[in-house]
């Protein structure tokens, strides 16, 4: 895997890495598992917080990890990871937190409300209101989405795309419903959704060749996708 469109490596400003040494280290294990680009998406939490604020705060982060040589090895890009509720609408310039020069905005859906029309509306704000194209995070966190690929689908036709962490393919229990998602093609990036931690090494392994045996070339589709997209 070569891209990676979701992590909290910026030292210091979520729930991700807390130093600067932590990030450092990180982003070498990365490296040496072959990793060329990097998007850093620090979560952005709608209450108490403001668009102006939050890019101030990446903006420190991004130049603290800047002196990391691991850091200026790699193609780097920033976005968000904007918790999608009712109250994220009442903020000015959401467009901002898209990964930059794109209007693609990595989404994580509300995770104690169920999947219906509240959550379609503030999808469908997005996308013809604000000319967003929501990237849905990690969707197999969501059993409302794993276990209903039609609700999948139809999010795509809306104009969703969807991202899933690749160590959740080393999940025994999600990975026949994951790996179904793939093959039909509702799968978009790939990510590791790093914190404070590298993934371990037989957990990565063992994701990248369950994926190769299921869905030989989907890594590096995801790679080419990314890369036209995200990192142009
Ligand atoms: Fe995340």
């Amino acid at each position: 895997m070569k891209t990676d469109i979701h992590s909290h490596l910026l030292p210091g400003i979520d729930d991700g890495a807390e130093h600067f040494d932590d990030a450092d280290r990180i982003l070498g294990k990365v490296r040496k598992d072959g990793l060329t680009h990097l998007a850093f998406t620090p979560h952005f939490y709608p209450a108490g917080d403001s668009v102006g604020r939050f890019l101030a705060r990446r903006r420190g982060a991004a130049e603290r990890l800047s002196q990391s040589a691991h850091f200026q090895a790699l193609r780097v890009t920033y976005g968000a990871e904007v918790y999608l509720t009712e109250a994220l609408f009442n903020h000015e310039g959401i467009e901002r937190l898209a990964y930059e020069g794109t209007n693609f905005l990595l989404t994580e859906l509300e995770y104690n409300v169920p999947y219906g029309a509240g959550v379609e509306r503030k999808l469908e704000r997005l996308i013809n209101d604000l000319s967003l194209v929501p990237v849905l995070a990690h969707i197999e966190r969501f059993p409302d989405l794993l276990n209903h690929p039609e609700r999948v689908a139809y999010l795509r036709d809306m104009g969703c795309l969807c991202q899933m962490n690749l160590q959740s393919f080393a999940s025994f229990l999600k990975r026949r419903k994951m790996l179904r998602l793939v093959c039909d093609g509702m799968v978009d990036f790939l990510g590791e959704d790093l914190h404070r931690a590298p993934l371990p090494p037989d957990v990565k392994e063992k994701a990248l060749e369950e994926l190769e045996k299921a869905a030989p070339g989907f890594v590096e589709q995801c790679d080419a996708y990314a890369m036209e997209t995200v990192f142009k």
